[in-house]
């Protein structure tokens, strides 16, 4: 008899941290590494726009990885300007290892440019726009009506376990 408490306690600690871990990872902001150009990787282009084509279907968000494959060439972060007039001779950003991976660390612009001379030019170059952080609504602390804690919890229960019941049966039978 105390045994089989014992093992329902257990379990049910289990779940506790199950619906933790869980209600934690929900909160993870997923980055997503990208392989520019494809196939292709970071090359002078057949087609002009290929690397602005190839931005545009994608969403970028911050912490988003770049991740640019190329031999014999260079990924630049530059000015808008710098980038219009494919001018490399002050980058922000500079690498030419050949596999290079950049974080977009913030929302906005980013101006790649080749820094080889005259692929830029011929379309080895690419701007990237990163969307805004999206940040979940802050509910107000209403003053006027409070919640009691206990309703709060109960609430936060219910929705927890409504979610999460298939996981607390699995873990129950396991
Ligand atoms: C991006 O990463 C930095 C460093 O890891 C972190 O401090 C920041 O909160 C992250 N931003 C977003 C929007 O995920």
């Amino acid at each position: 008899m105390a045994t089989s408490i014992m093992i329902s306690s257990n379990k049910f600690k289990y779940f506790v941290v199950l619906i933790a871990v869980v209600m934690s990872s929900l909160h993870t902001v997923e980055c997503v590494g990208l392989d520019v150009g494809g196939e292709k990787g970071w090359a002078t282009p057949q087609d002009e726009e290929m690397y602005n084509d190839w931005a545009s279907k994608n969403r970028f968000k911050v912490n988003d990885t770049l991740k640019f494959a190329y031999e014999k060439d260079s990924v630049l972060v530059v000015t808008e300007e710098e980038y219009e007039k494919c001018r490399s001779a002050h980058p922000i950003f500079f690498s030419n290892n050949g596999d290079t991976t950049f974080t977009l660390d913030r929302p906005g612009l980013f101006y790649f440019i080749s820094g080889v001379s005259g692929h830029c030019q011929r379309g080895l170059k690419m701007v990237v726009k990163v969307l805004e952080v999206a940040s979940p609504p802050q509910p107000a602390p209403d003053q006027s009506s409070p919640v009691p804690a206990s309703a709060a919890a109960a609430t936060a229960a219910a929705a927890a376990l409504t979610v999460f019941f298939p996981m607390l049966v699995g873990v129950i039978f396991m």
